[in-house]
């Protein structure tokens, strides 16, 4: 087999021809289940007579071919692994064919699947051709009308996309239902669901007054886990029609929760397919972080229902046109819904510690890449997150109103179409007039810009000049960068009145808070009349997804912890400093030097911990030291245990020195209140919580007792699984032990439950978790070809920075094991498993040899296409 060859951008091709309607039938069976398919198509006007169809085809048995109703024969056709092609058909015809699958071996989960027993289909991206011979691409679009046949009693509910329009029963105990879907749809949104499925039923009144059913279907024993989704789609369907003018457009809308699903949910027209683990919730079985996860994945794809498919991609290379945007605007429905400082400093302190570290490796992308070899690989946090910073980088520069503007005229021009980025930017800038041209920059050029930023004040002309210089890291195969446009938005605060100062530049008057832009390598911005000496605060609420360099000295991020008035850089300003003794602490770890804590860190917490509390969502977040990966993230040379041990060296530090303000902040937030996700209940636990992981981290006897307490009261997951999570990560594990049996035995009936626990035991940091890993691979809960069970105990494994990168290689050669098993059962999951052992350049070169000898024994196996573009790039 020769290597797989990638596909280029620039080789697009509008289709030859296209399909206008399609007619499925399924006749469903575990292992022989028939698809007939009966296609209308039309040549395209510009396409040439002789034109050949070509359509996509992968694991199909094909049993019967026939144009406009005669059979073909195979000297009519050819058929390869991947297409049938036909080289001699009229201008318009109807094709009519019947393919045989088998869903039941269908362990990748992509196309037609069995999960629990339960059919299930997942198309997106290349997955419909795994359905029937179609052209498998998303500018070609259909009305649907699909016919699902199966068992009365094994499969009592059939749902395809769109109105369910005749029904009847058959012989043999089978039954049918026939759905018609009346917006055209690429294929990939496309989607069957057949079991035994139950439902919860709800109402929704369309702002212009329409009736809309809303089903939410799962297993009979989740019935009592809908409840937090279901209100979580109603509040998405009334942010959408408020904020973007966007009205929902069938009559019925379906969420369906599956077990086995490689991603997170799946915005099928009318029919979203969801993974159990983000639609089902209760308080019992689900964290509040869970619950705030389930809100987000449920607005994002009932908002990919205007940003995704009435509107939809052109070509694949699109693909951030709906997924930046529809992050984008789930983003901000979480932040109106919840508390806005507290989703952006989450979102952004994700995005600094992954997005970051994807754009420093061997797989770094643009957001619009021009080349793949396997489209599921680009399913990544830069296409989905920094695509998001991006449209949020665009609505900043042109305010809201005029990007409201831009995205109604995106919507209403492109209504039913497959469009590109140009499209959806070109927008902004007809309604706005601003230039963008140099901002396109950010969708080609890849790799996380840096700028070094230096200011000076000039008491005699009180003037403020800051100096931004910036330059984008060499990525594989863009060596080199051109200067992008970034918008800085920044005040400057006055180190005597500790107000923002009133900016002026040029003679012209911007306020106290202002964006400049930045569009050179370098440019010097001068602020005149400024009265006293400031402390820059730059890039406020994340403004550019960038990494920004000021030789703040530890006063100055003092100050602007308690002075900054915006709340996204006072988080920052604090993490800033937590940074700088940790810088200090992980050189003396090196050089076997004595640790002292930096007393302006204790001092600076000190103050947060006593003073007046305005969010206590926000304090928690402040309290929160940077995570090992973000700290490993700053450091040229990762040394896993140094940053570890520093790390762990600054919260007993702040908790000896701060022990009595933890526990009564532990105290002051306790509460027997019902549960309820509500912003205020969250942000008191997450308080409470972070409190008793200090105390934890020291194991003081009556930090001890509250945790023990916590986990015995039993009273929601949150606190239960912080407890649990503390005790299994303390040295007690005598009180570990029982608490982590008992909760074990409780829970055996659940898997969602059942993966926490296995996440709890991997992410411990003792030096023993190998070989539980090892164990609980053996466990009944555990299987390999369920992706939320790989990810729970197999990658959370290798997010265990000290057990993952073991001096003895054995962290790697156990993640290699199970890439290798993967890659044969579920390619997709198998890529995505892998990324750890990519990022081997920045480690030390005893792990750089280990790890690098893992990928080449990947290398040696017969590989996916998947697998095998990221171990190629990884070790190019
Ligand atoms: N399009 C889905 C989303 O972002 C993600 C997805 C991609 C799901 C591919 C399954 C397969 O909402
Ligand atoms: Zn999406």
């Amino acid at each position: 087999m020769s290597d797989p060859q990638p596909v280029y951008l620039s080789d697009y091709q509008p289709p030859n021809y296209q399909v206008t309607h399609t007619e499925l039938t399924f006749d469903l069976d575990p292992t022989a289940t028939r698809v007939k398919a009966r296609l209308m198509i039309e040549r395209h006007s510009e396409a040439s007579d002789d034109a050949p169809l070509v359509l996509n085809g992968e694991h199909l048995t094909l049993l019967k071919l026939a144009l406009d109703g005669s059979p073909l024969t195979e000297a009519d056709y050819r058929l390869n692994d991947e297409t049938l092609r036909i080289e001699d058909v009229p201008a318009a015809f109807i094709l009519e064919s019947e393919v045989e699958i088998a869903p039941s071996s269908n362990t990748a989960l992509e196309g037609l699947y069995q999960s629990n027993g339960m059919y299930c289909t997942q198309c997106e991206a290349e997955g419909f051709r795994r359905i029937t011979y179609y052209p498998d691409r998303p500018d070609v679009m259909a009305t649907f009308k699909v016919t699902v046949i199966g068992n009365a009693t094994s499969e009592p509910v059939l749902l395809a996309n769109g109105n369910p329009v005749a029904q009847g029963a058959l012989e043999n105990g089978r039954h049918f239902v026939t759905w018609e879907d009346p917006h055209p749809k690429p294929c990939y949104l496309f989607a069957l669901v057949a079991g035994d499925l139950h439902k919860v039923e709800d109402r929704f009144t369309t702002m212009s007054g329409r009736q809309v059913a809303l089903q939410l279907w799962v297993e009979q024993e989740n019935l009592d886990k809908t409840e937090h989704a279901m209100a979580s789609l109603k509040r998405a369907m009334v942010w959408d029609e408020q904020t973007y003018g966007r009205e929902y457009d069938l009559d019925l809308f379906m969420i369906v929760a599956v077990n086995d699903f490689n991603m997170g949910a799946m915005e099928n027209k009318g029919l979203n397919i969801f993974n159990s683990a983000a639609v089902l919730t209760h308080s019992n079985t689900a964290t509040d972080a869970a619950f705030q996860n389930v809100e987000g994945i449920v607005a994002h794809e009932y908002f990919h229902n205007w940003s995704g498919n009435r509107v939809t991609c052109r070509d694949w290379f699109q693909l951030s046109l709906k997924e930046g945007f529809t992050v984008f605007r789930d983003q901000c429905f979480s932040a109106d819904t919840n508390s806005a400082p507290v989703k952006r400093i989450q979102d952004v302190s994700f995005f600094r510690t992954a997005q970051f570290a994807e754009d420093a490796g061997p797989t770094a992308h643009p957001i619009r890449p021009d080349h793949f070899i396997e489209i599921t690989n680009f399913y990544t946090l830069t296409i989905y997150e920094k695509g998001a910073e991006v449209v949020r980088m665009l609505r900043n520069l042109l305010g809201w109103e005029d990007f409201r503007r831009g995205s109604d005229l995106y919507f209403e021009r492109f209504d039913g179409q497959a469009v590109t980025i140009e499209d959806f930017v070109g927008c902004m800038a007809e309604v706005s007039g601003a230039d963008l041209e140099q901002f396109m920059r950010w969708y080609s050029q890849a790799g996380t810009p840096e700028i070094d930023a230096r200011g000076e004040y000039d008491y005699a002309h009180a003037e403020y000049h800051l100096t931004l210089r910036q330059r984008t890291p060499a990525t594989p195969g863009q060596p080199d960068k051109l200067p992008l446009h970034i918008p800085v938005r920044m005040g400057l605060v006055g180190t005597k009145s500790g107000k923002d100062l009133p900016l002026t530049m040029n003679g012209e008057t911007l306020g106290k808070d202002a964006v400049i832009h930045l569009r050179e390598y370098e440019q010097t911005f001068i602020f005149t009349d400024v009265a006293e000496a400031p402390v820059p605060s730059l890039l406020r609420d994340f403004s550019a997804p960038v990494k920004l360099h000021f030789p703040y000295s530890r006063e100055d991020l003092a100050f602007l912890l308690t002075h900054d008035s915006d709340g996204f850089n006072r988080w920052d300003a604090g993490q800033r400093l937590a940074m700088l003794a940790l810088d200090d602490l992980i050189a003396a770890h090196r050089n076997g030097v004595e640790k002292v804590m930096d007393s302006r860190v204790v001092e600076a917490f000190r103050t947060l911990l006593t003073g007046q509390v305005s969010d206590k969502a926000v304090l928690a977040e402040m309290l929160t030291l940077p995570s090992e990966a973000y700290i490993a993230e700053q450091q040229p040379i990762i040394d896993v245990d140094a940053i570890h041990a520093a790390r762990e060296f600054v919260r007993q530090s702040l908790a000896m020195a701060l022990r009595d303000e933890f526990i009564a902040i532990y105290n002051d937030n306790v509460s027997d209140e019902p549960y309820a996700p509500t912003p205020e209940q969250i942000a008191q636990r997450s308080l409470k919580n972070v409190a008793l992981a200090y105390l934890m981290s020291i194991e003081d006897e009556q930090g001890l007792a509250l945790c023990e307490a916590q986990f015995a009261a039993d009273h929601n997951m949150t606190d239960v699984r912080h407890a649990l999570t503390l005790l299994v990560h303390s040295d007690r594990d005598d009180l570990a032990s029982p608490a982590l049996k008992a909760f074990g035995q409780k829970w055996a009936h659940d898997p969602l439950v059942m993966d926490q626990w296995f996440t709890i035991q991997v992410t411990r940091p003792q030096l023993d978790v190998l070989e539980r890993v090892e164990y609980l691979m053996q466990h009944p809960a555990f299987s390999i070809k369920n992706p939320n069970k790989v990810r729970a105990l197999v990658g959370a494994f290798a997010q265990n920075r000290v057990n993952f990168h073991r001096l003895d290689g054995k962290g790697y050669a156990l993640l290699a094991d199970v890439v290798i098993e993967l890659n044969r059962l579920n390619p997709e999951i198998a890529a995505r498993l892998i990324t750890p052992l990519t990022r081997w350049q920045r480690f030390d070169e005893e792990r750089q040899q280990l790890m690098r000898e893992q990928l080449e024994r990947i290398k040696r196996e017969p590989l996916s296409s998947n697998v095998f573009e990221v171990v190629e790039k990884a070790l190019a």
